[in-house]
């Protein structure tokens, strides 16, 4: 807690007028005293905070060794404040010493840097990880985000990706960091009470998540290569691979064993956690791996798995949101998904980084394994970098307009959702959602299933939502769509934009952007179905943030 830090350390009676300090989400290097910011070069002169992921930290590290710098940290942060002191060797002023080393930085940072050669200043920068500045009475501050910039000032200035700004007690000035030119901006007065502040203006949790995920998929694109390559090591020398989790953990595992399918020609085993030891402990051994997704890395179901295994010999994998968990202590080896907090109850940004990150996975596996042409590696590649833009643009598109959908259908009584292929994952995933928010009884399955029993329930109006990406699975998901309308079913497609014969066979339609794969469909097609079970529930009068008899983490059995 910060409270105690302050106490312990007697901060408010600490001599001097700047300082900077940051509670670090753990990426890079184990939440430990030696790992915590600020982060100081050689000399100890100059200190830096860091929010964010520095992707070439790794190059830029082993330069940085070559040239005789000593670092005390795992983080990518501590390279900031080395390529400072570097710059500074030459002639350059302290501020262009800054913007020379932030030029080289590739990834997602916001920053704040104090310098004995300058003890009056605090330099901060930003690249896609947010960073607010005010000013007041009171000096200059700058913070992550409004809350806690609220106590201190009320009027603050946004900085935008690639700027860069110097605070003192006079005020603010901001320079562009690719050429140093000045930039005014005007201040914003936020009237916000601390609880909208919290949620950064969105009235819950849950939607700040949602609406967070282009910038959550880009940091699950920056993973450390180096456990990129470990866990694929694994994977690869593995005979059976189970893909072990619960909730909607578990049903990005079930996607992942498509994508395995798919791309890396691999056979896995996707099971619910409470379920793996029954089903499948006793053929567990040496030659197993078993992949446990966990946001939490807590989950009580999937850690006894893991421990079942891990006494069979089997080699533990793990992906979890959370460095330092059990999942991640317990795990041969681990990737951190880099989704930042996700307090909703409801996992929104997680999964679609689970997916991410499992996607790159079987891309990798395939390419080790000579399962995947040039080509068509290439391709897929091109098109994963892609996915936070797709997320983008159907936030864009569909952010407010679901609300409506939601009203539409706020009277009934039942829900249907259905996909083919990859797409019975999001399904599945999708009604999840709105099973949890809004505790309306529905149903998922793949498509071609619904024949074998669910279609006795539909009648008149029944609302049944489709999930249609273009590619393999399209043709037969019309076919299901005209069994559904035959009995008097309500269709709701996601579609992709301009699919003329789904559009036409549908009631209400959510248009997708165009040429997304089927393999990566299921990150932006949950996007609207999140949406949906979002307005469904705050519509209904429902708290979507504090679903009744959930937690967060489940630690018992
Ligand atoms: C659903 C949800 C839960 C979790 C499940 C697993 O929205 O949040 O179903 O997915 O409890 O949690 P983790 O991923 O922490 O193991």
């Amino acid at each position: 807690m910060i409270e105690e830090v302050v106490e312990r350390l007697n901060m408010i009676k600490m001599p001097g007028s700047i300082g900077i300090g940051h509670t670090r989400w753990a990426t890079h290097g184990a939440p430990e005293m030696v790992n915590a910011h600020p982060h100081v070069d050689c000399t100890g002169r100059l200190a830096v905070v860091h929010n964010g992921v520095i992707e070439n930290f790794m190059e830029l590290k082993e330069e940085l060794i070559n040239r005789g710098h000593n670092f005390t940290s795992k983080t990518d942060t501590e390279i900031i404040a080395h390529l400072i002191e570097e710059e500074l060797k030459g002639d350059l002023r302290l501020d262009d010493a800054i913007l020379k080393a932030l030029r080289v930085l590739e990834g997602s940072y916001a920053i704040a840097v104090v310098s004995l050669d300058n003890p009056k200043k605090i330099y901060c920068a930003r690249n896609e990880s947010p960073l607010v500045l005010g000013h007041s009475e009171l000096g200059s501050f700058c913070a992550s985000d409004i809350p806690a910039m609220l106590p201190y000032s009320k009027n603050v200035v946004y900085l935008r990706n690639g700027e860069f700004a110097e605070l003192d007690e006079d005020g603010l000035s901001i320079r562009l960091v690719e050429d140093g030119s000045p930039v005014s901006r005007e201040y914003t007065e936020i009237n916000w009470n601390i609880e909208m502040a919290e949620k950064q203006g969105y009235p819950h949790f849950m939607l700040k998540e949602i609406y967070e995920q282009p910038v959550s998929l880009r940091n699950a694109l920056r993973l450390q290569q180096r456990y990129l390559d470990l866990l694929t090591t694994f994977l690869d020398r593995g005979q059976d691979l189970f893909l072990i989790a619960a909730g909607t953990s578990y049903y990005a595992c079930l996607a992942a064993s498509y994508l395995f399918s798919k791309i890396a020609r691999l056979t896995t085993f996707p099971a619910v956690s409470s379920e793996f030891v029954e089903q499948y402990g006793s053929s567990l051994g040496i030659d197993s791996v078993v992949l446990a997704l966990s946001q939490s890395g807590e989950t009580y179901d999937t850690l006894q798995a893991i421990e079942y295994a891990r006494m069979r010999a089997a080699t533990v994998l793990g992906v979890t949101n959370t460095v330092f968990s059990s999942l991640s202590r317990r795990a041969r080896a681990y990737i951190s998904q880099q989704s930042g907090p996700e307090i909703g109850v409801a996992a929104t940004k997680t999964f679609t980084s689970q997916i991410l990150v499992l996607l790159q996975l079987a891309l990798r596996l395939a390419i080790t394994r000579g399962k995947i042409s040039q080509d068509d590696g290439d391709e897929l590649e091109a098109k994963m970098i892609q996915v936070p833009d797709f997320v983008q643009s159907v936030l864009d598109r569909h952010g407010e307009s679901i609300g409506a959908l939601a009203r539409k259908y706020l009277d009934s009584r039942l829900f249907i959702f259905l996909g083919r292929g990859i797409s019975s994952a999001t399904a599945m995933e999708g009604r999840l959602k709105l099973l949890e928010l809004t505790y309306v009884p529905s149903l998922a399955y793949p498509a071609g299933e619904s024949k074998h029993g669910p279609i006795s329930v539909v009648e008149d109006g029944v609302p049944v939502i489709f999930l249609c990406p273009r590619g393999e699975t399209r043709k037969s998901i019309v076919g299901s769509i005209m069994e559904m309308k035959a009995r008097g079913a309500r269709i709701i497609s996601v579609c992709e934009e301009g699919d003329a014969e789904i559009i036409s066979l549908s009631d209400d339609v959510i248009e997708m952007p165009r040429n997304i794969p089927e393999a990566l469909s299921p990150i932006p097609y949950i996007v609207p179905l999140q949406l949906f079970a979002y307005h469904f529930a705050v519509q209904k009068g429902l708290d979507p943030d504090k679903p009744r008899n959930l937690a967060k983490s489940v630690t018992v059995p």
